[in-house]
């Protein structure tokens, strides 16, 4: 059981961890067709892993007896003034995401619904994460991006990102 407050927070991290997903995916697409394949599958297993975090906050509404509410999912931009203000927005998106999380937390502590609070905790030390290493792609392009060479270097090491489940999802999957 849920607070309502607390409840009506953690759907809408849901949608955001949704439109995050979507976010990213729409900047994978975008370097798709710039022929940056190596930032086209960075951001592609960025949108995978928000989809996961998407997928934690709906398993965690349903295991701990709240009721899952999807809504509207708002449409991310398409358009991009080039590599760099990608890699901004995405850092700048990433701090979003972790004051969301800050505020469903500060919620939970108010109601000492403890539950949610040790649920956050992971979430918490993954942004710690999202926030670092959204700020060292947008150092190393500053770094390295501004000639042909370098670009297409950065290209190949970002190209080596692979997708492997959040082991969140799976332990939560196998809950059911
Ligand atoms: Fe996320």
């Amino acid at each position: 059981m849920f607070d309502p407050k607390v409840e009506t927070l953690l759907n809408k991290q849901v949608i955001a961890e949704m439109y995050s997903a979507n976010l990213y995916l729409s900047m994978s697409a975008w370097f798709r067709e710039k022929s940056l394949d190596g930032y086209a599958q960075w951001f592609y297993v960025q949108y995978k892993e928000e989809m996961d975090h998407a997928l934690i906050f709906y398993n965690f509404i349903l295991n701990a007896g709240g009721k899952v509410k999807l809504g509207q999912v708002d449409a991310p931009p398409h358009d991009f003034d080039g590599t760099k203000a990608i890699l901004k927005k995405s850092l700048e998106h990433e701090q979003l995401v972790t004051s969301l999380i800050y505020n469903i937390n500060e919620a939970a502590l108010s109601v000492k619904d403890y539950k949610t609070v040790q649920f956050l905790d992971w979430l918490i030390r993954e942004q710690v994460e999202e926030e670092d290493n959204a700020s060292t792609n947008l150092e190393r392009f500053e770094l390295f991006g501004s000639d042909s060479l370098g670009l297409l270097s950065l290209d190949e090491e970002m190209g080596s990102r692979r997708y492997s489940q959040t082991a969140q999802v799976a332990v939560l999957e196998n809950d059911e």
